[in-house]
């Protein structure tokens, strides 16, 4: 999908709470059959290669939403957050709802089955790994903690991502 003008790249995880990238505009949105899941693999940035963290998805949800921040970017832009999101994320057409009304955007997706793919866990499992996981951008943990801090700011609730903010917060924080 080549971007030739400027675009509204939709973000659910890191996107919402690390901008190393310039964008024309910001919004809260969300968007509509898409559920967000700790369901994708990280050896690029909240784990290693032998260690994966577990960072954010989507995940097809009929009806649910999935809400977070969307970024009016210009088209080379997306070099940037291309490689930012190359552990198996792919840019899909997505429609992005804000209160003044849609427009049609970009969401960086990892589908199931790529080859850092994941899937579900117990919560306890999910929560041991992410509080032992430690990669080039930092903790696992911090990634959780922050998301789950800036989704309250906006006063979202998300319930999965709370339960695990919740059971990460229960356990022990990595040793560095
Ligand atoms: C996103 O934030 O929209 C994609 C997933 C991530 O980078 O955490």
């Amino acid at each position: 999908m080549t971007i030739t003008q400027p675009t509204w790249v939709f973000g659910y995880g890191s996107l919402i709470w690390k901008q190393d990238f310039p964008y024309l505009e910001s919004r809260p949105g969300r968007i509509t059959g898409w559920a967000r899941r700790f369901w994708q693999g990280s050896h690029d940035h909240r784990g290693l290669e032998h260690d994966p963290g577990r960072v954010v998805t989507l995940v097809a949800a009929p009806g649910e939403h999935c809400h977070g921040r969307a970024f009016l970017v210009e088209p080379e832009v997306f070099e940037h957050l291309d490689h930012r999101e190359k552990n198996g994320y792919e840019r899909i057409a997505v429609d992005i709802a804000f209160a003044s009304g849609s427009v049609q955007g970009v969401v960086y997706r990892a589908a199931e089955g790529n080859p850092a793919f994941l899937g579900p866990a117990p919560l306890a499992e999910m929560a041991a790994q992410i509080n032992r996981c430690v990669g080039p951008s930092g903790a696992n943990r911090d990634y959780v903690l922050e998301l789950a801090q800036a989704l309250r700011g906006m006063g979202c609730a998300d319930p999965h991502v709370f339960e695990v903010e919740a059971r990460v917060l229960a356990g022990n924080a990595p040793q560095h």
